[in-house]
C-alpha cells in the first residue's frame, strides 16, 4: 500500500510542488473533466463497497446551524483503496432557490496527500454531490429491485432531474417514471431536460398518492427539515416497493421505515447523528443494515417479492472523495483548472 502511495504522490508531485501549491477547479472546470455518468456509478460503486468492507474512516458529519432550517457540514472521509483523503464543507439552504435563486446546496471539496497530509486540491462540489446522490439511488435501486418497470421521483428540482437520467442505468427493465412537485413548472422543466435524454417515458403527475401507488420504485429529493411532511401516506405504499429517500426523515410518513420489512440506511452513525439532532422526531426506525454491505455482497438486500424495504441514503463524504480524485487526476493529465500558491 506505501508504494502505491509513494508513486501516487510522485504522479501528483509531477503537476504541483506538494506543500508549496494545490490545483483549484471552478464547477466549470470540473464539468470540463467530463465524467460520464457511467464513471461515477462505477466510482460511487467502489466507495460503497468500500464502505460496506469498513475500508474507509468517515466520522458522522459536524455542523454549524446559523438557522434552525439549514445546515453546514463538515465531512471528512478516507477511503485507503481509491487514494481518496479529503473533506466537503456543504451547505444545505431549503430557501436558497425561492429567495436567491440559488441552488439549495452548494459546497467545496479538499484533497489531501495520504503521506504528508497537505492539501493537494481545492474543488467546487456542487456538482460532484448533484451526481454522487442519484448514484447512490440508483445502484440501490439496482440491487434491491433490478426487474421494476416503474419509477417514481418526488422533488424534480436538481437531484429529481439526475435522478432520473441515471435510473435507466440500473433498472434495465424500466417502462414509466411518475415524476411529481408541489411546483408544476419543475416538473414540466424535468421532462424537457430528461426526456430527449433517455427511452423511458416520463409522467407528470400532480397527485402524490397516484405516484406512490403506481410505482414499484420509489425516491424523494425535496427538503429537509426536522419535522416530517408526510406527504406520502403509509396507506398508499404496498408490499413489495422499494423506497429510496434522499431526504431522510422528511418527505414520508414516519411510519412507512417504523413498518417496512427493512430499513437499510447508507451510514447508521449518520442517521443516528442525524436523530440526535432533532430529525426523526417520531424515533429513528430499527436499522437493518448499511447500502454498501448490500453492494459489496455482505448482507442480504431484498429476500422475498413481498417485503417493503425502505433505503434510507443521506449522503457520504467516501463517495464525495473518491469522484473528487478522479476529478483532479483527469484535470491534472489534461491540465483543467489551474495552481495556486498555498
Ligand atoms: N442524500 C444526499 O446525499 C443528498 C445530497 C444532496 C441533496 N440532498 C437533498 O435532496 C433534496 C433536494 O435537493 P435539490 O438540490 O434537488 O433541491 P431543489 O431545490 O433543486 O429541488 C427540490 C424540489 O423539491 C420540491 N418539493 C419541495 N417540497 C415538496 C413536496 N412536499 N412534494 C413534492 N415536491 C416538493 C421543490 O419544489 C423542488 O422542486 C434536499 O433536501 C437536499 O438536502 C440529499
Amino acid at each position: 500500500m506505501l508504494k502505491t502511495m509513494e508513486k501516487d504522490r510522485e504522479w501528483v508531485s509531477s503537476k504541483i510542488n506538494i506543500g508549496k501549491e494545490l490545483w483549484y477547479l471552478t464547477l466549470d472546470e470540473v464539468l470540463a473533466t467530463k465524467l460520464s455518468e457511467k464513471d461515477i456509478l462505477n466510482l460511487t460503486n467502489n466507495a460503497l463497497i468500500a464502505h460496506g468492507k469498513k475500508d474507509y474512516e468517515m466520522p458522522a458529519k459536524v455542523g454549524v446551524h446559523p438557522f434552525k432550517e439549514v445546515f453546514y457540514h463538515a465531512m471528512p472521509a478516507y477511503v485507503p483503496s481509491e487514494l481518496a483523503c479529503g473533506m466537503k464543507w456543504v451547505e444545505c439552504y431549503p430557501n436558497n432557490p425561492s429567495k436567491f435563486n440559488l441552488p439549495q446546496t452548494t459546497g467545496l471539496i479538499v484533497l489531501n496527500d495520504i503521506l504528508s497530509g497537505c492539501p493537494i486540491a481545492i474543488m467546487d462540489g456542487t456538482w460532484i454531490t448533484a451526481m454522487r446522490t442519484p448514484a447512490v439511488t440508483v445502484l440501490a435501486a439496482g440491487a434491491l429491485h433490478p426487474d421494476a418497470e416503474t419509477f417514481g421521483m418526488f422533488g424534480c428540482g436538481v437531484q429529481g432531474i439526475e435522478h432520473c437520467k441515471f435510473i435507466v442505468h440500473t433498472l434495465k427493465n424500466l417502462k414509466k417514471i411518475y415524476v411529481n412537485d408541489i411546483n408544476p413548472e419543475t416538473m414540466d422543466n424535468l421532462i424537457k431536460e430528461v426526456q430527449p435524454k433517455i427511452d423511458v417515458e416520463i409522467i407528470k403527475c400532480e397527485d402524490p398518492e397516484e405516484v406512490a401507488k403506481k410505482c414499484e420504485v420509489l425516491s424523494s429529493a425535496t427538503i429537509i427539515i426536522q419535522e416530517t411532511l408526510s406527504a406520502v401516506k403509509y396507506d398508499w405504499v404496498s408490499k413489495g416497493q422499494t423506497i429510496l429517500p434522499c431526504d431522510l426523515n422528511t418527505f414520508w410518513d414516519p411510519v412507512i421505515p417504523q413498518k417496512a420489512d427493512k430499513y437499510i440506511v447508507d451510514s447508521i452513525d449518520e442517521h443516528e447523528m442525524f436523530a440526535s439532532m432533532g430529525y426523526f422526531p417520531d424515533g429513528l426506525p430499527e436499522i437493518t443494515c448499511e447500502t454498501g454491505e448490500v453492494l459489496a455482497g455482505l448482507k442480504a438486500g431484498r429476500e422475498s417479492k413481498d417485503e417493503l424495504i425502505v433505503c434510507s441514503n443521506i449522503g457520504m463524504s467516501v463517495c464525495d472523495v473518491v469522484v473528487a480524485r478522479e476529478v483532479l487526476d483527469r484535470a491534472l493529465e489534461n491540465n483543467i483548472g489551474r495552481k495556486l500558491p498555498l
